[in-house]
């Protein structure tokens, strides 16, 4: 993965690769969507140096959520031509699948929680709704889903801190729930 070499465009732009990282098990896998410029790939961690990031483990820690591990959709800045942050392509996505289902099966979470619509569609499949105003878990191809919007969504004001605080409450309340006792992706 620290190698790859798949996205001619991603390979010219970014710093670094930038893995999975977290608790092995994991209760949670927050999936979002590419590290950031100012962030992750600076410091080679997701959601790590930039304002997504201090939301997102801002709320992790309120919700009291232990032992989780996170990741994206693809593991290399994305940047347009003015250098700006851009999302990633659908060939990117589909690079960088193999990648992330890798850490899943590694990570082992109880629940994966997806952090916007492109995480979602690419856990979920385009089917399925995305309704991280109402959330639950929804089970698909072994894995337990739960939707949520991408933090930098909440920090542009588009949906308030206190509802985005109170779904990550659910979420924690889904963890320790009996239902979610059980390993959301198989081990081989
Ligand atoms: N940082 C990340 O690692 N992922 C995002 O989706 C946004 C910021």
């Amino acid at each position: 993965m620290m190698r790859c070499e798949r996205c001619a465009a991603l390979v010219r732009t970014r710093s670094r690769v930038v893995p999975g990282a977290g608790a092995m098990p994991a209760t949670v896998a927050f999936v979002g969507l590419a590290p950031g410029r100012f962030g992750g790939d600076r410091t080679g961690v997701p959601f790590d140096g930039d304002r997504s990031g201090a939301m997102l483990r801002r709320m992790i820690r309120i919700a009291g959520l232990r032992r989780v591990f996170i990741t994206n959709v693809v593991r290399c800045n994305p940047r347009d031509a003015a250098g700006r942050n851009r999302d990633p392509a659908a060939g990117e996505i589909a690079n960088c699948r193999g990648h992330l289902r890798a850490e899943l099966e590694l990570a082992r979470p109880r629940i994966v929680a997806c952090l916007g619509k492109v995480a979602w569609r690419e856990l979920a499949g385009r089917a399925a709704p995305f309704t991280p105003e109402a959330p639950r878990l929804a089970t698909v191809g072994g894995m337990r889903l739960f939707a949520m919007y991408h933090p930098a969504y909440v920090i542009r004001g588009a949906y308030p801190e206190s509802s985005y605080a109170r779904d990550f409450a659910r979420l924690a309340d889904l963890v320790r729930s009996p239902a979610a006792s059980g390993r959301a992706v198989a081990p081989d």
